[in-house]
């Protein structure tokens, strides 16, 4: 494990080169600390979250830590270095703000840097996997977030990194990013150490609804209870928070939040209109969820408000619930 160790501790000085960078240089300030500014990032905020700047050049942190005594292969097993094709190696994130991305004690095990190109491509080039890096464990803002989720005994899920940040600021502290993608295990187990409360805040649009809802899937899986909000067409938690303030956004949540099966029942009833087939099928989606449900108190409690939403009768529900049980076995 030594290896491990040492990558540990080369990515807390990259860390903090990209955080030193980002206070001290001309560049870092101008246009680490001012994109940061402009998205009305506090201090305390960007010390909260480690969040630093990555200068325009090739080889800057290459320079600095070898001068430090860290060596090029300790930079390479901490995904901090790149190659081309032709084999040059150069240093991996360049011109962007860098999100650290902690682990539950609180070590960094790796980046997310977000251009600041209007269209620059990726918009967040993230590291690769490493020894200490693997991405479907990860769980952005599990550290700053675990004690306030415990408190609240509710964790809010939203999708990236500015989510997050934004809602810490805006005093919503227990809140955290599956980072763009559905959660797996390993990152709902770390949720459940705090809570088995958990309200998933969905982009407005309807694409990234249907993804998600396939996503909630997961979660309810592992036994915990979901709700969701919807938020308005365009907005993410983070614009939308920014556009009410932190305080009316607060209470947007509280009052918006539905039980995830009742939400999904009555989005898909409503979809459904009266056509039959389309109903029988959209009746099916929403048995799916329920049927992962652990807890079979809960799934009788869903059907029976399915019932009412669908205009259904129980039995019927119960009897294609217990179909589709069988099929899964
Ligand atoms: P979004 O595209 O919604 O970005 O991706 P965002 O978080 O709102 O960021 P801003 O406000 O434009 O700066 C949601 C999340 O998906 C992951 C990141 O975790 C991001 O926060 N993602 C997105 C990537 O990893 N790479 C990408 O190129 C894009
Ligand atoms: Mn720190
Ligand atoms: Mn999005
Ligand atoms: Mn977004
Ligand atoms: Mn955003």
């Amino acid at each position: 494990h030594k290896r491990r160790e040492s990558i540990f501790v080369t990515m807390n000085y990259a860390k903090d080169y990209f955080m030193r960078m980002m206070q001290i240089s001309d560049e870092g300030k101008s246009l680490g600390l001012g994109y940061f500014k402009n998205r009305k990032f506090n201090g305390d905020t960007i010390n909260t979250f480690d969040l630093g700047y990555s200068l325009d050049s090739w080889d800057s942190l290459e320079k600095d830590a070898t001068q430090k005594g860290y060596t090029i292969e300790a930079l390479e097993l901490a995904g901090l270095r790149s190659e081309n094709e032709k084999g040059r190696k150069y240093d991996r994130f360049r011109g962007r703000v860098m999100f650290p991305i902690h682990d539950l004690s609180g070590r960094v095990i790796a980046f997310g840097a977000r251009t600041l190109k209007k269209d620059g491509k990726p918009k967040y080039l993230n590291s690769p996997e490493t020894e200490i890096y693997h991405k479907s464990d990860a769980l952005y803002g599990i550290y700053q977030s675990k004690d306030a989720i415990r408190v609240k005994d509710r964790c809010y899920l939203v999708e990236g990194y500015t989510d997050v940040i934004s809602l810490h600021q805006a005093g919503i502290k227990n809140v955290v990013a599956s980072s763009g993608t559905a959660l797996t295990e390993g990152q709902i187990k770390q949720i459940k150490r705090f809570t088995n409360n958990v309200t998933a805040v969905f982009d407005g649009d309807a694409a990234g609804l249907k993804a998600a809802i396939r996503g909630v899937d997961m979660l309810l899986q592992q036994g915990l209870n979901v709700r969701v909000v919807r938020l308005p067409e365009g907005e993410d938690p983070d614009s939308y928070c920014d556009t009410l303030g932190g305080e009316k956004f607060a209470e947007f949540l509280k009052k918006e939040e539905t039980d995830f099966i009742l939400f999904a029942a009555r989005l898909y009833s409503e979809e459904a209109k009266n056509d039959p087939l389309n109903k029988a099928e959209k009746i099916r989606e929403v048995l799916k969820s329920i049927a992962v449900i652990p807890d079979t108190i809960q799934q009788e409690i869903f059907i029976k408000e399915c019932a009412d939403v669908f205009d259904i009768s129980v039995e019927s529900l119960i009897n294609n619930l217990n179909e589709i049980k069988q099929r899964e076995i």
